[in-house]
């Protein structure tokens, strides 16, 4: 079955914390193919460079420092409707306002350091997706 796709990283704070595993298992539960996978680690360029869009909010150096403080796991899912049902999976950018069960609510620690990131738009998915991953690391 294909679908759409949406691109996601494990921050820095669940991959330290362990939790690698169970949320790489509660996104295939949820019905998401991974169709791409790395562990990799962002410079602060990098981070700097993904998140250019917040770089006039108070909170961008903080974001590029913790995005860039260590490991993360990158991935393009798939799935129908993917980048819709990844932000109801991961929940509110807050943990404290994420609904019961999301990714944020159960590994979140604050509103910086929140577990998961997932695109907000289809293109977003697609410009993330190749921003970590060549065409030929993604397969179906
Ligand atoms: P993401 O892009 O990582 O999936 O998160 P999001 O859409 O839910 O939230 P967004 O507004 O795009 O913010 C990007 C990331 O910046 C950090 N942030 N910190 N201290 C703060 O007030 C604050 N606000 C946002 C979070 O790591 C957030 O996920
Ligand atoms: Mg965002």
């Amino acid at each position: 079955m294909s679908g759409n796709i949406t691109f996601t990283m494990i921050k820095p704070d669940a991959v330290k914390a362990g939790h690698i595993g169970d949320i790489r298992a509660r996104i295939n539960y949820a019905g998401f193919k991974i169709i791409a996978m790395k562990y990799t680690k962002l410079s602060a360029e990098k981070a700097g460079e993904f998140y250019a869009v917040h770089k006039e909010r108070p909170f961008y150096g903080e974001l590029v420092d913790f995005m860039s403080s260590g490991p993360i796991v990158a991935a393009v899912l798939e799935k129908d409707n993917a980048v819709a049902d990844f932000r109801k999976l991961i929940g509110a950018t807050n943990p404290a306002e994420a609904a019961e069960g999301t990714i944020r609510a159960l590994y979140a620690k604050s509103i910086g350091e929140n577990a998961v990131h997932g695109a907000d738009s289809d293109e977003n998915a697609k410009i993330e997706a190749s921003f970590h991953f060549a065409g030929t690391d993604m397969h179906k």
